[in-house]
């Protein structure tokens, strides 16, 4: 198959280059930066987003806040700010911390960003890797050629490689094993609209957007087989949150006994929490909601309930794909 021309992130000449997703699919833009402060910037507006991307992007920025400052001053200072970006993408942190060990391995300072810019490398080449065994996984989850359901966006947009719960897809794809894909429009934000049809289409994937309230009704068609998502952090019982909208999409698919798989690197698991009732969900802002675009579509006035992610009960899992293999229902993943 013919290798797909569009890339999320990549570190070249000692800078950050990566797409702003907010653009696309209409234009594709290419961001190119040496400061850790805009790719902060750029995890909060989310122009790069998905889970393990910003954990990717979050990495490189914090190798580049040590390469212009000799008094390691710098080093703290980018860690707080990019720590406090998003709260409820557990890949965050865990970079960030992976980083810092390196940091605190008590290196001349004038070696710090070589060795830091090698492990945030190593980090993205490690997700680039989990992706790819991801897929392979997941194929023992295509019964048939199927029709399926996905929400948001889990490919090269939110991950180091192919994706999570998009190269599931993308694998069955190739296998001759995928009818059609649903992508859910995933409100308020349109990640499957803008980003997973761009991802579908460059890759010659067959499929339809659907708004969000048309999944109940697509599923009493008999056209899916099974719905497949990616995760923002899983706790170690298998309680999931990913964005929101995907909890709607598992109570669905369990009332039309449909499996419903989450795709995940193990690095999305957080070993701190025994259940998801510990997550933190991020809110956004109001004018996501009350805006289309640059158009107003109501008052500012009115107040708004926007939460970005919501958590899916583990028993509504069918089976949590990894770069490790599927597990199944109940979850037991180790501290
Ligand atoms: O707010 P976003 O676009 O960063 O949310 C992304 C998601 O919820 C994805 O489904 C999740 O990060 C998995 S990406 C492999």
């Amino acid at each position: 198959m013919k290798k797909s021309d569009y890339f999320s992130l990549k570190f070249e000449n000692d800078k950050l280059v990566f797409i702003d997703q907010t653009k696309l699919p209409l234009v594709e833009e290419y961001i190119e930066t040496d400061s850790y402060n805009r790719i902060a910037e750029a995890i909060e507006r989310l122009e790069i987003r998905g889970a393990p991307l910003i954990g990717i992007a979050a990495a490189y920025a914090l190798a580049l806040s040590v390469k212009k400052d000799s008094s390691g001053e710098k080093f703290l200072e980018a860690y707080n700010r990019l720590f406090r970006t998003r709260p409820t993408a557990v890949n965050l942190f865990y970079a960030l911390e992976e980083i810092k060990k390196i940091y605190e391995a008590d290196l001349p300072m004038k070696d710090s960003y070589e060795l830091l810019l090698a492990r945030a490398i190593e980090l993205h080449k490690k997700d680039e890797e989990y992706c790819d065994r991801i897929g392979k996984n997941g194929l023992s989850v295509f019964k048939k050629k199927s029709g399926i359901i996905t929400h948001c966006n889990t490919g090269k947009f939110a991950t180091g490689g192919d994706g999570t719960a998009f190269n599931v897809i993308k694998y069955g794809f190739e296998h001759g094993l995928v009818e059609q894909v649903f992508a859910d429009e995933t409100r308020p934000l349109l990640q499957g609209l803008r980003l997973t049809s761009f991802e579908l289409s460059k890759n010659g994937i067959p499929f339809k957007i659907l708004s969000d309230s048309s999944s109940g009704s697509l599923m009493q068609t008999g056209l899916i087989d099974f719905a497949v998502v990616g995760a923002d952090r899983i706790a170690l019982n298998g309680d999931t949150a990913n964005k929101i909208g995907t909890f709607n999409l598992a109570v669905l698919c369990n009332f039309h006994n449909i499996p419903f798989y989450v795709a995940a690197p193990s690095t999305t698991i957080d070993r701190n929490i025994p259940s998801g009732s510990e997550i933190k969900i991020e809110f956004r802002n109001k004018n996501e909601l009350l805006y289309s675009g640059s158009l107003q579509i109501a008052p500012e006035s009115f107040e708004v309930y926007s939460p970005a992610f919501d958590v899916t009960p583990s028993h509504l899992i069918s089976g949590i794909i990894t770069e490790e293999g599927v597990f199944n229902f109940p979850y037991n993943f180790i501290q």
